[in-house]
């Protein structure tokens, strides 16, 4: 069961207004930073919101979203339905996991490592609590299915075990294997990178904030 963002994109959309403001922005504008030049593929790429803030021909991006795959081919980016835990990625120098790692737990883990093994960046944007309110169970059910959570892939089982604090969700990260984590307003952002690629630039932009230093 879709919740009734995940049936309407321009619902997502202004839900995630609503929740982050002018941080929506700031999380896209950071992963342009990184990537540079590059081209970018994003996992579980939603309505391709990234798109924007790339050329058209450095973004692509895969969901198992029908309806949002079909609208952001609409808008003119690359997208394509399939399954980012089992399907092969298309060509690209940076993956993008953006707002997707609560999602897909307990495969978190595995997604980085398919993402890292294919990519020479690999860059993770999480809000540090996305949906996961607490809640009664019948209550946070109705809720997840109507206004949260529910994509329709994932099941509330899984997904509510996703309780991290910001401190808790950056030492994951870096135990993970990230390269560099930080914060950027309420969300997180990890960077691994191949050996090769580490000594590029790997400052974040002037307002983020603080390093996790473990
Ligand atoms: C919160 S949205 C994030 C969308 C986008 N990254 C953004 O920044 O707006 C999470 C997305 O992950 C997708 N997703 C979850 N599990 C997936 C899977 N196994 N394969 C492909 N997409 C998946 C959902 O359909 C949903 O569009």
């Amino acid at each position: 069961m879709k919740s009734l963002m995940y049936r309407s994109p321009r619902l997502y959309l202004l839900m995630l207004k609503t929740m982050h403001g002018n941080e929506l922005e700031r999380r896209y504008q950071e992963i342009a930073r990184i990537a540079g030049g590059r081209k970018v593929f994003e996992a579980g790429c939603g309505p391709a919101l990234l798109g924007r803030y790339l050329e058209k021909d450095r973004y692509c991006g895969m969901d198992l979203n029908e309806r949002f795959v079909r609208y952001a081919r609409k808008k003119g980016y690359r997208c394509v339905v399939g399954d980012i835990m089992s399907d092969g990625f298309p060509k690209a120098e940076v993956g993008v996991i953006v707002d997707v790692l609560h999602h897909i737990t307990p495969q978190e883990k595995r997604l980085i490592e398919r993402m890292r093994e294919k990519f020479e960046t690999v860059v993770v944007i999480e809000p540090v609590s996305a949906f996961n309110v607490r809640m009664p169970g019948i209550l946070r059910k109705i809720w997840d299915s109507l206004l949260g959570d529910a994509d329709g892939i994932n099941p509330l089982e899984n997904r509510k075990r996703w309780i991290f604090t910001r401190k808790e969700l950056m030492k994951y990260l870096k135990d993970v294997g990230a390269d560099r984590v930080y914060t950027l307003g309420r969300d997180v952002v990890a960077v691994f990178r191949r050996s090769e690629d580490r000594d590029k630039s790997m400052m974040p932009l002037k307002e983020s904030g603080s390093e996790f230093r473990g």
